[in-house]
């Protein structure tokens, strides 16, 4: 078995995964941006869909949606308590019914048959998780699907920038004085990051060639017993673009949710999020304007696609 999958399965399976990717809407103003974005995009792309996959479900943010909306929804995850948080929300939601939640790694999609899924999804980078199959996944997904695909996968030009910024996730924390533990760590450490800091042009470079994040030191500490963070494939929008129309898929549309409000500092953020309406005009601006081709490299942390069986 591959390491990123082998890391994969150990990251996911922390036992607290399902409860904290829960509230990440509730702790950090980037994850609601990027997933009202892909909401919308979702929303958009129903007409003739019954039946749907979802590739790395998570707790249930997109697969429960499309369930309340009468869909029948394959629920596949690698992490048995994303799993069974999201049989929990979906009991909650009164959709058990209407969800299959399965087990399983993206790298195998053998028990599928070829267009099985009307609509399959994958979002908040799980195919980026699957380094170095992340072409062949994407290909599985397509084999999979009837009519539509909809993912998001780590951007390489908007990871880049985190090179030079380990404060990159700061700026969008809703409350500093939540009791979330990647808020303390990340509000404690702020000092002693700037002071470690140093560019590293050499590991810059080599990232925006290969796209790979992590490698042997995640290997080191996965065997060391620890739980590293995934080795990460991040894609180029050409490239993406490029594998989707290979595997079939036609009039891909692309966006790179995120982009508008990186330019924005937290005192703002936070008061946009803090007034319902100007909330709404903010979101409704942002999905129109990290659509343009110009910036969809730059989203925050996904770059977006979706595409049409032919
Ligand atoms: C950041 S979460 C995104 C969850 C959900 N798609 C969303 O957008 O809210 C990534 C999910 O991918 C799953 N995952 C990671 N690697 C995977 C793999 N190789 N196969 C299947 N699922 C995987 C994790 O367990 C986790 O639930």
């Amino acid at each position: 078995m591959d390491y990123s999958q082998k890391i994969a399965h150990r990251l996911w399976n922390r036992p607290e995964k399902g409860e904290l990717e829960s509230h990440r809407e509730e702790t950090f103003i980037d994850d609601i941006i990027q997933k009202d974005h892909l909401e919308r995009q979702v929303l958009s792309s129903l007409e003739g869909v019954e039946t749907v996959f979802d590739g790395g479900a998570g707790c249930g943010r997109f697969s429960i949606l499309l369930a309340k909306r009468g869909l029948r929804v394959t629920h596949f995850d690698i992490s048995q308590p994303m799993l069974d948080k999201a049989r929990e929300l979906a009991e909650a939601q009164g959709v058990l019914d209407r969800m299959e939640f399965v087990q399983g790694a993206l790298e195998d999609l053998s028990a599928y048959k070829d267009g099985q899924f009307d609509l399959v999804l994958s979002f908040d980078a799980p195919v980026s998780y699957t380094w170095p199959n992340q072409e062949k996944v994407l290909g599985e997904l397509a084999r999979i699907c009837r009519k539509r695909m909809l993912v998001s996968v780590t951007s390489r030009l908007g990871a880049l920038p985190y090179r030079a910024n380990p404060l990159q996730k700061n700026p969008f924390i809703l409350d500093e004085t939540s009791p979330d533990s990647q808020v303390r760590w990340l509000v404690e450490n702020a000092g002693s990051l700037i002071e470690r800091f140093r560019f590293d042009r050499e590991g810059t470079e080599k990232l925006l060639k290969e796209g790979v994040m992590g490698g042997q030191w995640e290997i080191d500490e996965y065997e060391r017993g620890g739980t590293p963070w995934c080795i990460t494939y991040s894609f180029l929008p050409d490239e993406l673009q490029g594998i989707l129309e290979r595997q079939g898929l036609q009039n891909i549309r692309m966006a790179g949710p995120g982009a508008y409000a990186r330019t924005l500092p937290r005192e703002l953020l936070v008061k946009l999020m803090g007034n319902p309406e100007q909330k709404r005009d903010f979101l409704d601006f942002c999905y129109e304007y990290d659509q343009n081709p110009y910036v969809l490299g730059m989203g925050k942390d996904n770059l977006f696609a979706a595409g049409e069986k032919g």
